[in-house]
């Protein structure tokens, strides 16, 4: 069972201070890495991080992947204790799917956005105008809808996750539209309603937008994530022959590093948040990459700071728990999420 940790003394603590984008004072320098290996070693702690964080807590991270691949590691891993480098309801997917596990947030104010979008409440009152009807939630929700929710998903298995339910099953997707409506295009099925969330930060990286830098860039690959405003827009400009249809890549976080592996070298125009920069230039250093739109930063990924992470390791905080009677509820659908689909870490 878990059990709250107990503080540890560390020589950098004293410089952490809180400020209005999250706890800072802290420079990711060497001094700052030895303390962080030799905090996670004390408390036999593995430190995840998503593809959205900032190099230095990528680098830092025992593991840096998509969702999906994340939520595996958590859901095996030995450690006693899983520090998430990443917004909350990925610390409350490790923590369902690890109950026994201490699970740490490096500051619990990272939230999201798209998460936000859509409430158990909301969700009780969708389906009871739909009986019958299948729950397919992107892994991008609460715990609480989880626990309302038969499958869910992430964007690199969400197809493969609707592909899995019967044909003649009507199918409730939330929260995001613009991954709905790849799905639903994926999948040619009619009996989907599509939930109206989004996230701000990939609902702002628009269609006008990769249109320009497409005909700035005509040589380029488009890696697109599913959840961006342009997804239509890049379906369409492959649809006019605007960009060579072979070009256009629909992917998941982690499947644009395979796609990067494979791909080697050109020019890449990505449209996903700019954290994903990072990996991607790690995988294939002879590629240039370029953001659709170099604003597109999420600042609740960004809230994981190097003095977040030291004072999450020394302090023990901030601790993730949900209450039993969610977290049971909501295990199946998680567990079914990460039986389907690829591995998620861009090996
Ligand atoms: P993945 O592509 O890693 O599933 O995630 C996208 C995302 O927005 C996570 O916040
Ligand atoms: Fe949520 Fe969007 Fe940030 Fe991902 S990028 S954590 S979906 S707000």
């Amino acid at each position: 069972m878990a059990h709250k940790l107990s503080p540890l003394a560390s020589p950098l603590l004293h410089k952490v201070v809180d400020g209005p984008e999250g706890w800072s004072g802290i420079e990711a320098d060497d001094e700052w890495a030895a303390e962080i290996r030799r905090l996670a070693a004390e408390r036999n702690a593995v430190i995840l991080a998503h593809n959205y964080q900032i190099p230095e807590i990528q680098d830092i991270a025992d593991y840096t992947g998509d969702s999906l691949g994340l939520s595996r590691i958590a859901a095996e891993t030995d450690a006693e204790v899983i520090v998430f480098c990443g917004v909350h309801f990925m610390a409350e997917s490790a923590k369902i799917l690890s109950p026994e596990k201490t699970v740490l947030i490096p500051d619990e104010r990272a939230g999201c956005s798209l998460a936000d979008s859509i409430t158990a409440e909301q969700l009780t009152e969708w389906k009871a105008e739909h009986p019958g009807a299948l729950v397919v939630s992107y892994v991008n929700t609460t715990a609480d809808v989880k626990a309302l929710t038969d499958v869910c998903c992430t964007s690199s298995n969400a197809v493969d996750v609707v592909n899995s339910l019967p044909a003649d099953k009507e199918i409730l997707f939330n929260p995001d539209q613009f991954l709905g409506a790849h799905v639903k295009r994926e999948t040619g099925r009619d009996n989907i309603h599509i939930w109206a969330g989004e996230c701000h930060v990939h609902a702002g990286i628009s269609g006008p937008e990769l249109a320009r830098r497409a005909e700035e860039n005509p040589e380029a690959d488009l890696y697109i994530h599913p959840e961006c405003g342009c997804a239509n827009s890049a379906i369409y400009l492959a649809g006019e022959g605007i960009v060579d249809p072979e070009r256009v890549h629909m992917l998941s976080t982690g499947q644009m590093l395979d796609a990067a592996g494979r791909q080697g070298s050109g020019t890449v125009l990505v449209a996903t948040e700019i954290g994903m920069l990072h990996q991607l230039r790690k995988a294939a250093p002879e590629i240039d990459f370029r953001a659709v739109n170099d604003r597109a930063s999420c600042s609740y990924m960004k809230m994981i700071t190097p003095a977040a992470l030291l004072r999450a390791l020394a302090l023990g905080t901030d601790e993730v728990d949900v209450p039993a009677d969610t977290a049971d509820a909501a295990r199946a659908s998680l567990e079914r999420m990460i039986a389907i689909g690829q591995p998620g870490l861009g090996e």
